[in-house]
């Protein structure tokens, strides 16, 4: 049971013997590259393990063409120089053309990512049990396509829920590198081509001599899937690591001590795909320390890596926890972002990209779209979404994510007044003619063997994957793609973890925070459980402003911390005003009184007292909804997933005692049911 949690979707159970009679299946498997390192190469294996698996058929696996009936996958130049013929068209960087009409099954790549792409493609649709015809290419709406892992050096994960790091232990890599190339394998099938795998909080002792040997292993382990490594830097790396006096970007000592590391890493890591750096936000050294711009500093790193064709992710991430105050009615946090960013425009070196957070805070349940991708007009810019569920529960809490995530990348920014869907028109690089740009997501899978600590988390994985390649699929499709791969055809099965799992996050919401406030959790330490009274008077800038009147952090132009301006004109004028705000934001734009009357009809006050019995009440449907499934799904799974939805439920009821009692007492409002208070 283990292997088939470590094979997460990719587990290829058997069909029912009335579907597999429906499959007409080529004899043979045609691989065009005999490199056993080669995605091509792992794309046959896996199509042969993949039919066997599903259908109960052994393929051959060779590397020429045949005569025979086959399943021909390769890149498209080899398909042609070998002679075939094909309806491809032009394809781009990591895209791939599948043709199941003709006698030979064509998965094409545009490279050879591509061609494992769709292979993988083929597989989902034949595990699924879809046999129908089809001709299509497909290309990514995007070409960085990362993960990130906060994975330390001593083995520990930063916001890790499920056991310790697959890469470190003892401040050096894990030799053994098995697991790290299953979890390619998925990334793979996701699509995903990047992952950097040490903390942004980083460690410089990632750049030891044996460190960067151990990092070569690591690439090699995950290069045949198609997924090349990055690393997060540490600023300070010159004087920690290197001994010298100072980490100043513009010292020649440092530029010269960057160049040399880069040089020796990508002697281990041939095709390493970049950095990504954390500068100068919460302790963290970065060029501030001397007085110079954070593009200054970032374009140390680009020029660094330039000539090996590297990247730098740059995270936006940047504030000054010390210097926030909350006596101060114009500090905000969330306008920290654009302030640093918004005049670094032309600054940045073309391989540079600012990696930004979906929300001007950071990974609430709701936030408004973080302003500054509006801004970003010349620099290539990427969002940062969390599949670790560091504020929405810690996978101890069902929350599906994919709809959350889609609130954002179907915001239309209205750059100039024109249409700039964050997604489709910005990440795209459509809008500003970008070619770099793109996604990454805090993943942070563990060494427990259902990678993120419970089975039903890793329909965010799948679905993190399938999003970065096309922000506009929708979230229901995804979700039960995952949910056939992962449990196979059964109709109540399906139907069910739709049902929970579409609901789970508009649940989440309501019993923590309502109304745009935030997740309103323990903000000082763990990021878990109620905790509304840290959510004031905290150096990190996370306020609610809840006295005894009034709550919500004003963010006007005229009256408040001026952060709905940041945002083009026609949603700066919508946010501005309480009239065009949505409920689901009016606390994260507007302080009102808890008697404030929302466009529901409902005061604030009522609306999060309703809410919090609404979310628990539809947390404690769940564990009624997955028994239902007993006897559908396996023993193991049924048992564990059980478990975690009952402790759910009785936690929801801990979230919503909390936080109607801090309200009702802050407020001295009654409920209108009569469910708070002194009985
Ligand atoms: C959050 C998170 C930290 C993390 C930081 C970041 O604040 O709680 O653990 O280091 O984000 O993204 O850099």
């Amino acid at each position: 049971a283990a292997e088939d949690g470590l094979n997460a979707w990719l587990r290829y159970a058997r069909l029912p013997d009335n579907i597999i009679r429906q499959a007409e299946i080529p004899s043979n498997i045609v691989s065009l590259n005999s490199t056993e390192t080669s995605p091509v190469y792992v794309a046959g294996l896996e199509l042969q393990k993949g039919i066997n698996g599903a259908l109960g058929k052994t393929l051959d696996v060779t590397h020429k063409s045949n005569k025979r009936s086959s399943i021909v996958v390769g890149t498209v130049d080899a398909f042609t120089a070998a002679g075939g013929k094909t309806n491809a068209p032009e394809l781009e960087e990591d895209g791939f053309w599948l043709d199941t009409k003709g006698k030979t099954v064509q998965i094409l790549g545009q490279n050879e990512r591509g061609a494992l792409y769709g292979a993988f493609e083929y597989l989902s649709m034949l595990a699924q049990g879809n046999f129908t015809k089809v001709a299509y290419a497909t290309n990514p709406s995007a070409s960085i396509r990362w993960v990130n892992q906060w994975d330390n050096m001593d083995g520990t994960i930063e916001r890790g829920y499920a056991g310790l790091s697959i890469f470190f232990k003892n401040n050096t890599t894990i030799a053994n590198t098995t697991r790290v190339a299953e979890y390619a394998r998925l990334l793979a099938s996701i699509r995903i081509n990047g992952i950097v795998a040490n903390n942004v909080n980083a460690n410089p002792i990632t750049l030891s001599d044996e460190n960067m040997a151990g990092l070569g292993k690591i690439a090699d382990a995950m290069r045949p899937w198609g997924v090349r490594l990055g690393l997060s830097l540490n600023f300070a790396s010159p004087q920690t690591l290197g001994g010298l006096s100072t980490f100043d970007p513009l010292d020649k000592s440092v530029i010269t001590w960057w160049n040399d590391q880069t040089a020796k890493l990508y002697k281990h890591i041939p095709d390493m795909a970049g950095y990504l750096v954390k500068a100068n936000s919460e302790g963290q050294p970065g060029p501030l320390t001397y007085n110079r711009t954070l593009a200054e500093g970032a374009n140390l790193f680009a020029k660094a890596i330039k000539p090996y064709g590297g990247i730098v992710m740059f995270r936006a991430f940047v504030y000054d926890y010390q210097n926030l105050n909350e006596s101060n009615w114009k500090d905000d946090r969330a306008n920290a972002a654009v302030d640093h960013f918004r005049h670094l425009d032309d600054e940045f070196d073309d391989n540079i990209v600012v990696q930004v957070k979906y929300g001007p805070i950071d990974f609430q349940a709701r936030e408004p779209a973080s302003p500054l991708f509006a801004h970003l007009r010349n620099t290539a810019s990427a969002i940062e979404l969390q599949v670790t569920q560091e504020y929405l529960g810690q996978q101890c809490h069902l929350a599906y994510l994919a709809p959350l995530w889609k609130t954002i990348l179907d915001f239309d920014l209205r750059v100039d007044g024109e249409k700039s869907v964050i997604g489709e028109d910005v990440l795209s690089g459509k809008r500003f003619n970008k070619t770099l740009s793109g996604y990454a997501a805090v993943v942070n899978v563990g060494q427990n063997t259902t990678w993120l600590g419970t089975h039903l988390a890793m329909s965010n994985l799948y679905a993190y994957g399938r999003i970065a390649w096309d922000p506009t699929v929708d979230e229901v499709v995804i979700l039960q793609d995952w949910t056939r791969l992962t449990y196979g055809l059964n109709r109540k099965v399906l139907d069910t973890i739709t049902d929970m799992s579409m609901q789970s996050w508009e649940a989440y919401e309501n019993y923590t925070g309502n109304l745009g406030v935030q997740t309103l959790t323990d903000i000082t330490y763990n990021h878990y459980g109620p905790n509304p009274q840290s959510m004031d008077n905290n150096p990190w800038g996370q306020w609610t402003r809840a006295d005894s009147d009034s709550i919500g952090m004003d963010r006007t132009v005229w009256n408040g911390t001026g952060f709905s301006g940041q945002y083009p004109s026609e949603v700066a004028a919508q946010f501005e005003s309480i009239e065009t705000t949505p409920d689901d934001l009016l606390l994260w734009f507007h302080h009102v009184p808890y008697t404030h009357i929302l466009k529901s009809g409902k005061t604030v006050i009522q609306h999060f007292y309703d809410a919090h019995y609404d979310g628990a009440e539809t947390a404690a449907s769940f564990p009624k909804k997955w028994t239902s499934l007993k006897g559908l799904i396996d023993k193991q799974r049924f048992e564990e997933m059980l478990f975690r939805l009952e402790y759910q439920a009785g936690h929801a009821i801990v979230w919503r005692d909390s936080i109607v009692q801090f309200y009702n007492n802050v407020s001295g409002i009654p409920d209108a049911a009569g469910r708070v208070g002194h009985h």
